[in-house]
């Protein structure tokens, strides 16, 4: 497992573009299974998730090849509904497939894809929106059965607006019998690229990016040439990362109204930020005051994925911060590590009390999950002294070059092959 070891206090300057989003070309790949045509997406990030995604792909017996950075998938001759525990240990978000394969085959069969390191991450809304749409679902030995003789259009009404149930809902009904009409989706712009890219094959999907999405039944499903939104959660990362060290951070290829929350949480931290075609811009003088209270929420809402690095930024300020955690239960297991570097933290629950200290000082850390692993990174970069990153299979699965686009920032940062 490789590590970093990074000198901090290195101020960031400079511009990187945004990979494609991690959390639209995952649901991409198993909807690239809808079709027996050739599918191609394009600037696909490499990233350890995409290699397992492919991996899911060609499991079933589709042909997956990366070429120049793009992705093509050939699924005409796919022919299992079967995903086993080994692959869906390794990358919960499979759970998405059983829209694809139940579109497919009228049959999916998954290993349960438990939980992780943030929380327990049930599928009760996915299992519920499929059995509205007609499918009978067994569960025996962590395995979920799944069959149905058609799909046929639903009323669903989501109580929580899950990202993957809702894409769940999308793969399982654009070529049910009839009309689906999905009531409390989740709005993340990841879902509207979802809908572009459905509809690009000939489905009829509406209404994503709101909390109403409609979806009329087709017959068949075309192939498609796709290029992916831009991701949103990266940006924010190097965003919050120019904020930390101070400096002026640009960051191309992703909206500003994507990333509104965060946004408006830099320049409460002091930040200047300037946001314009495409482009997103950061001025810090690394002196940064706290943001007193930060509450995660389904977006619009402050993303739950930027929580950690959030967090962090304010471990460095001035002042305290209050941060709710209210997608996941356990997100907060990246704090010990951080208090070993002088945080001042105190968990309770969902909820972290965090009193701003001068600097954090450099430490030895393990990081534990993808996104409490950036926050790591971002600590050290803004600490004083040198600090080891452990365990970098976290950081991998979900930030393509990491490290690469630090140093072309001037971070003062490298990875060592253990
Ligand atoms: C997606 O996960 C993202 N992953 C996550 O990003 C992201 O944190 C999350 O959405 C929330 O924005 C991908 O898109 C691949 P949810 P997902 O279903 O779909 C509960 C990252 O770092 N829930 O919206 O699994 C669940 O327990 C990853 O890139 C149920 O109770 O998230 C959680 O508390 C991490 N029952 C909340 O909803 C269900 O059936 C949000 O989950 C489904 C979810």
């Amino acid at each position: 497992m490789d590590k970093y070891i990074i000198d901090g206090g290195r101020r960031l300057c400079g511009s990187i573009r945004a990979q494609s989003a991690k959390n639209s070309v995952l649901p991409l790949f198993a909807a690239s299974v809808l079709t027996e045509k050739q599918v191609i997406i394009r600037e696909v990030p490499q990233i350890a998730d995409v290699v397992c995604m492919a991996e899911i792909l060609r499991e079933i017996g589709a042909e997956v090849t990366f070429q120049n950075g793009d992705v093509l998938v050939d699924s005409a001759n796919a022919k299992s509904h079967e995903i086993p525990y080994a692959l869906t240990r390794e990358l919960r978000s499979s759970v998405f497939m059983l829209g694809s394969l139940l579109t497919r085959f009228h049959r999916a069969m998954i290993a349960y894809p438990g939980g992780c390191d943030i929380g327990q991450r049930p599928i009760d809304l996915h299992l519920s929106a499929l059995r509205s749409l007609g499918v009978s679902i067994r569960e025996r030995d962590g395995y979920i059965f799944c069959e149905c003789d058609k799909l046929r259009g639903a009323e669903i009404a989501l109580d929580f607006p899950s990202v993957g149930a809702t894409e769940n809902i999308l793969l399982a009904a654009v070529k049910a019998e009839g009309r689906t009409v999905l009531q409390g989706a989740a709005k993340e712009p990841e879902i509207v690229d979802l809908q572009n890219f459905l509809n690009a094959m000939g489905a009829k999907v509406h209404g994503a990016g709101s909390d109403v999405i409609e979806i009329e039944g087709v017959k068949t499903l075309g192939g498609v040439t796709f290029r992916p939104l831009k991701d949103r959660i990266e940006a924010g990362t190097f965003l919050i990362a120019g904020a930390i060290c101070g400096g002026e951070v640009e960051v191309v290829g992703v909206q500003g109204e994507n990333l509104r929350m965060l946004l408006h949480k830099l320049r409460e931290n002091g930040c200047k930020v300037h946001a314009k075609n495409g482009k997103i811009r950061i001025e810090s003088t690394g002196k940064l005051k706290c943001n007193r209270r930060i509450e995660t929420m389904p977006y619009p809402g402050f993303p739950t994925d930027l929580q950690a690095q959030q967090t962090t930024l304010n471990c460095g300020a001035q002042g305290d911060a209050l941060i709710e955690e209210n997608l996941f239960e356990t997100r907060f297991k990246f704090v010990p590590e951080l208090k070993k570097m002088g945080a001042d933290v105190e968990v309770k629950g969902r909820t972290a009390f965090v009193r701003g200290v001068e600097k954090l000082h450099g430490a030895t850390v393990v990081s534990g999950d993808l996104r409490g692993g950036a926050a790591l990174v971002l600590a050290a970069l803004g600490a004083e002294g040198e600090s080891e990153v452990l365990d970098l299979s976290h950081i991998d699965r979900g930030y393509s070059d990491f490290e690469g686009k630090l140093v072309g920032l001037g971070a003062a940062i490298r990875r060592v092959k253990l």
